[in-house]
């Protein structure tokens, strides 16, 4: 009989959960389960989504153990994986992470630039307590995170626990577009052996390979010139969410040499999306009253019904799926291949060795072993390098509580660059994030 395995679900409440209990579903053949724990600060969110799960559970899953709960012991004991999506602040933090900036006349947005800046600092002081968390109870556990920005949380996890090996900082844009790439093809993404290098959120596929050998990339960015880009569920997708895709033309048009990741939009073409992205109702309010509202909707009629049979859940199943895949790899050492965030070590030959790059790696049961990718060309160093710059001078800011720090992130990221407009928006954010900030001094 195969391994059952015990997994954690932090951010239980998030509106990615019910997607994630799907994969768990559809895939428990291949990871099966003893326990399933859901973990949230925020209990009554939580319970809308975990009183989903045991619906859900009773028809799909009956053999599962399965509790949701605010207590980190029964959380965080005898866990075997650590599945992690916390957001600090929830949307109503996002919202202001998306509108300070775009008041003071600099991008906003989730992830990217001041946005990003600000949910980063939130995001390092509840990771790293965590992970303080789930070591004293399950020395062992894998902690797969996808908390946001993870370019961010990856640095900071790296710095605090060096020594730690059982971390893996994961994203989903990368699945995103091979399942992309693979409905333009017409091909099945499970076939793709791609080349990545960059950070998260901030990286490019150099090749795109078949089970043949054969590179698909020049047929790819032939079509997407003719044709434009659009994600592989565009049915589901909102329109802000369109129109990143489509930049990825743009971006092609002006750099043909990779396929890059749809987020270098902001840093290549900040004044145009700054011009774009509106003020008063940003992806936040978009999320807010769009998926926010269906997921906990469908989850409560759900639940007075019964049955799931009637509601539809997932917004997007890639998200789950990858989580899941990569948990079987490491339970069952497939050594399949992921795209990762790792320590460079001199996998990108002229980045410096503790930049944390995002690259395709063999996941297995002692974690990635990741795949080098050479020299990269100037273009793209130079781009990386000031980008992890501003990364790794958030993270010290964090560290030190200083001032000057942050003032050197903000000045050294694109869709900023003016250090006085820098100086504007880090005192807005700082007033904005009191309580969840370090001081700055
Ligand atoms: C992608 C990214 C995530 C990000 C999410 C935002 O999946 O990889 O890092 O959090 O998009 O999506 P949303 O629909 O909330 O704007
Ligand atoms: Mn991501």
């Amino acid at each position: 009989m195969k391994k059952h395995f015990n997994i954690v679900l932090v951010g239980g409440g998030s509106t990615w959960t019910p997607g994630l209990l799907k994969a768990l579903c559809k895939l428990k053949a291949r990871l099966p389960l003893k326990k399933l724990v859901m973990f949230d600060v925020n209990s009554e969110r939580q319970a809308v989504i975990g009183d989903y799960a045991k619906v859900l559970f009773s028809e799909e899953y009956p053999e599962l153990e399965f509790t949701y709960t605010t207590d980190e012991d029964v959380a965080f004991s005898d866990m075997d994986f650590i599945f992690c999506q916390m957001r600090t602040g929830g949307y109503a933090m996002r919202e202001k992470d998306e509108k300070i900036p775009l008041s003071l006349g600099v991008i906003g947005q989730e992830t990217c630039g001041a946005g990003g800046f600000a949910y980063g600092m939130r995001s390092i002081r509840d990771m790293i307590a965590l992970v303080e968390k789930v070591r004293a109870r399950s020395p062992e556990a894998w902690i797969l995170n996808y908390t946001n920005p993870a370019a961010i949380v990856a640095d900071a996890l790296n710095k605090r626990f060096p020594q730690d090996k059982r971390i893996l900082n994961i994203c989903d844009q990368p699945v995103n577009l091979l399942r992309s790439y693979g409905r333009l093809l017409n091909r099945d993404p499970a076939t793709f052996d791609p080349v990545y290098f960059g950070l998260n959120h901030f990286g490019w596929f150099t090749h795109l390979y078949d089970e043949n050998g054969h590179d698909l990339a020049p047929e790819l960015k032939a079509y997407i010139a003719a044709n434009g880009f659009k994600p592989a569920d565009a049915e589901q997708r909102d329109l802000s969410w369109l129109d990143t895709y489509a930049a990825v033309a743009d971006m092609l048009r002006d750099f043909p040499d990779y396929l890059p990741n749809t987020y270098l939009q902001y840093y290549l073409y900040p004044e145009y999306k700054f011009a774009k992205l509106d003020p008063n109702f940003t992806r936040a309010n978009e999320v807010i009253n769009g998926r926010e509202k269906r997921v906990f909707e469908e989850c409560r009629t759900a639940v007075a019904e019964g049955t799931t049979r009637n509601v539809h859940v997932v917004h997007n199943d890639a998200h789950g799926d990858m989580i899941v895949e990569l948990a079987e790899a490491i339970a069952f050492n497939l050594k399949k291949k992921f795209i990762v965030m790792v320590p460079n070590n001199g996998l990108v030959e002229n980045l410096d060795d503790d930049v944390m790059v995002e690259l395709t790696a063999e996941i297995g049961c002692n974690g990635p072993r990741p795949y080098g990718v050479g020299k990269i060309p100037t273009f793209y160093k130079g781009l990386i390098e000031q980008q992890f710059a501003y990364e790794r001078l958030t993270v010290e800011a964090w560290f030190e509580g200083s001032y000057t720090k942050a003032l050197q992130a903000l000045t050294l990221n694109r869709t900023i660059i003016d250090a006085k407009k820098a100086r504007r928006v880090l005192d807005a954010l700082i007033e904005a994030n009191k309580e969840y900030w370090p001081e700055l001094r």
